[in-house]
């Protein structure tokens, strides 16, 4: 499966295209979130059957390059922008957001991992759904809704 095969990726492109139209890299960003959860939870039956792992493998590879662009863009270029915006509003800090990135890429590793050495790909892949879930869970809710208000009054004051 490559990525453009991956569950939703075509409703994916056209939300993230509306979103960069409206020039709204919040919403772009929520695009990513949804569609990411999406794919997971599609995924999670291949992480079940030994039989689908190779598979799900190349699939783990595609996803893992998705999931770590997304986060590029939010490091270098969407929370600084966001950040004193954040702070003003005494929302905390995009800051806390770093080390969930950092727990995302060493679940991906140990999933990685446990493809070879007979691992334990069910409870590793199980791990590393919760870390993505509970991150996305978290940003939206410390930092997005925020980001999406201010940018919506910041529209429409022209
Ligand atoms: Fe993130
Ligand atoms: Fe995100």
């Amino acid at each position: 499966m490559t990525l453009a095969n991956l569950p939703g990726s075509e409703r994916h492109a056209a939300a993230r295209a509306a979103a960069a139209e409206a020039n709204d890299p919040a919403a772009l960003l929520i695009a990513d979130h949804e569609w990411l959860r999406l794919v997971v939870d599609e995924l999670r039956p291949m992480s079940q059957q030994a039989g689908q792992f190779n598979a799900l493998r190349d699939d783990i590879l595609q996803l893992a390059a998705a999931i770590e662009l997304h986060i590029r863009l939010e490091e270098d270029a969407f929370f600084p922008a966001i950040e004193p915006i954040i702070r003003k509003l005494g929302q905390g800090s995009t800051e806390d957001m770093y080390g969930e990135h950092d727990g995302i890429r060493i679940r991906i590793d140990e999933l990685l991992r446990s493809f070879h050495l007979s691992g334990d790909v069910t409870h590793a892949y199980l791990n590393f759904v919760r870390s993505v879930v509970v991150h996305f869970d978290n940003e939206e809710e410390l930092i997005f809704a925020k980001a999406h208000s201010v940018f919506a009054r910041y529209r429409a004051q022209g």
